[in-house]
C-alpha cells in the first residue's frame, strides 16, 4: 500500500498529512521549495535526535535544538531557549521550525512557532503512535505551568505533517501502549475506527488514516474548540486529572478516563449493556487498564479543569459506539453521575 494523503483544511490554508513507510529519509521531497533557501530549525529530543537525527534528509542551513525528553520539557522556560537559539541564528518568519518526535516536541516546537516574531510556519514529523494519530493534526499547541498542564498555548496549523509509521519500531512498549488510549478514544467516537482494530490482524497504516481522517472532520468543523471538537475530548477530563496527580503518560491516562466515563455512562442508563459490554471487551483486548483508586479523589483537579465556562463542566458522555454527547455539568454538582 501507498502512502496515505489526507488534506486538512484549516482557516490559514490547508495542509497534507502524508503518512506511509520509510518517509523521513525523504522528507525533503515533501517540504515545499520556498522553505530551501532559508533556514530550518528541528527542534527533537534526546532519544528522537540519537535515532532519527541522521536519518532525516532536510536541504538548506539546518540546525537542531534538543530538549530532554519527557513533559518535564513542556514549559515556558523551554520555548525561551528556543526562541533565543533562533535569534541567535538570525531566524526570520519566513524560515521554518521542523518538530521531530512525539507529543512533547510537536507541542514545544508549535507553541514556538507560534509566537516567534509573531509567527514562523512549521512542521510535524510524528515519530509516536500518539503524535501521529492525534497530537499532530489539528494546530493545537501548548506548554504547561507548574499549576496546570496546556495553560499558555495557541492554535497553529501546521504547514505539513509527514508520519513514518517506520518510526513505530523503535518505540517502546509502553509508549505504544501510551498511543493506544488515544487511537482507541477514536474507536469509541467512531464505528468504523472501532471495527477496524476490534480484530486479530489490524493494519496499522489504515487505523493511524482513519484516525486522521476522524480528527480532520472535527478540527474543520470547529478549528478553535469552541464547540464540537470538544468530542475529541473523550475520556480527557478524568485523564487529564489522572495524568496530572499520579503522573500517568498521556495516553495512559486517557484510557483510564475513558473507562470512568464508560462505566458511568453505563451506570446511569445513558449507554446500553449490549454496548457496554462490546466496549468493555475492547478494553480487555488491549489492556486498557482501570483506575484502581476512587473516582472521586480525582474531583477537586477536576475543578480547575481549563475548559470550565461560567460554573459549567463540559463532559463527553458515551451513548455507543460513534455516539457521543457533550453535556454540561454543574462544577459543584457533576461528581453524582460518577459515583
Ligand atoms: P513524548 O513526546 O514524551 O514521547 C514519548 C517518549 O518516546 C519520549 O521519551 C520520546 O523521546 C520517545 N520517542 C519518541 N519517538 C520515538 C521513537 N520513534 N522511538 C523511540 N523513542 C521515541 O510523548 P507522546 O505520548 O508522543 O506525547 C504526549 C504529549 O502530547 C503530552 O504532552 C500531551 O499533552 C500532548 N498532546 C497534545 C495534543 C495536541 O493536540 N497538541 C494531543 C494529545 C496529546
Ligand atoms: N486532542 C484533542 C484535540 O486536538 O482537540
Amino acid at each position: 500500500m501507498g502512502n496515505s494523503v489526507i488534506e486538512i483544511n484549516s482557516k490559514n490554508g490547508s495542509y497534507p498529512v502524508i503518512i506511509g513507510d520509510g518517509l523521513i529519509n525523504r522528507v525533503d521531497t515533501f517540504i515545499p521549495e520556498k522553505y530551501k533557501s532559508g533556514k530550518i530549525l528541528v527542534v527533537t529530543d534526546v532519544n528522537v535526535n540519537r535515532l532519527y537525527a541522521k536519518k532525516l534528509s532536510l536541504s538548506g542551513e539546518v540546525y537542531f535544538y534538543v530538549v530532554k525528553a519527557g513533559e518535564k520539557s513542556k514549559n515556558l522556560k523551554t520555548v525561551e531557549k528556543i526562541t533565543e537559539f533562533m535569534l541567535d541564528k538570525n531566524f526570520s518568519r519566513t524560515d521554518l521550525i521542523v518538530a521531530l518526535g512525539g507529543g512533547v516536541v510537536g507541542d514545544i516546537a508549535g507553541f514556538t512557532a507560534a509566537i516567534y516574531e509573531r509567527g514562523i510556519d512549521f512542521v510535524q514529523i510524528p515519530t509516536t503512535l500518539l503524535a501521529g494519530t492525534d497530537s499532530s493534526v489539528g494546530g493545537k499547541t501548548a506548554v504547561n505551568l507548574s499549576k496546570g498542564k496546556n495553560i499558555i498555548g495557541a492554535f497553529k496549523a501546521p504547514v505539513l505533517v509527514v508520519f513514518d509509521t517506520e518510526t513505530l519500531y523503535t518505540l517502546p512498549e509502553e509508549e505504544i501502549k501510551s498511543g493506544l488510549g488515544e487511537v482507541i478514544k477514536y474507536a469509541l467516537i467512531d464505528g468504523k475506527i472501532f471495527d477496524a482494530i476490534d480484530k486479530e490482524a489490524i493494519d496499522l497504516k489504515e487505523v493511524i488514516t482513519l484516525c486522521v481522517e476522524c480528527k480532520k472532520r472535527y478540527v474543520e468543523e470547529d478549528e478553535t474548540d469552541l464547540s464540537i471538537r470538544a468530542v475529541l475530548n473523550l475520556g480527557h477530563t478524568f485523564g487529564h486529572a489522572i495524568e496530572r496527580k499520579y503522573g500517568l503518560k498521556h495516553g495512559v491516562a486517557v484510557g483510564e478516563g475513558l473507562r470512568i466515563i464508560v462505566k458511568a455512562c453505563y451506570d446511569k442508563g445513558v449507554l446500553p449493556k449490549d454496548e457496554y459490554e462490546k466496549i468493555i471487551a475492547l478494553f480487555d483486548r488491549y489492556g486498557v487498564e482501570k483506575f484502581d483508586k476512587p473516582v472521586a479523589d480525582l474531583f477537586p483537579a477536576i475543578k480547575f479543569d481549563k475548559k470550565i465556562r461560567n460554573g459549567k463542566l463540559n463532559v463527553v458522555l458515551i451513548k455507543g459506539v460513534g455516539k457521543c454527547e457533550i453535556r454540561k455539568f454543574d462544577v459543584e454538582k457533576f461528581g453524582a453521575f460518577f459515583i
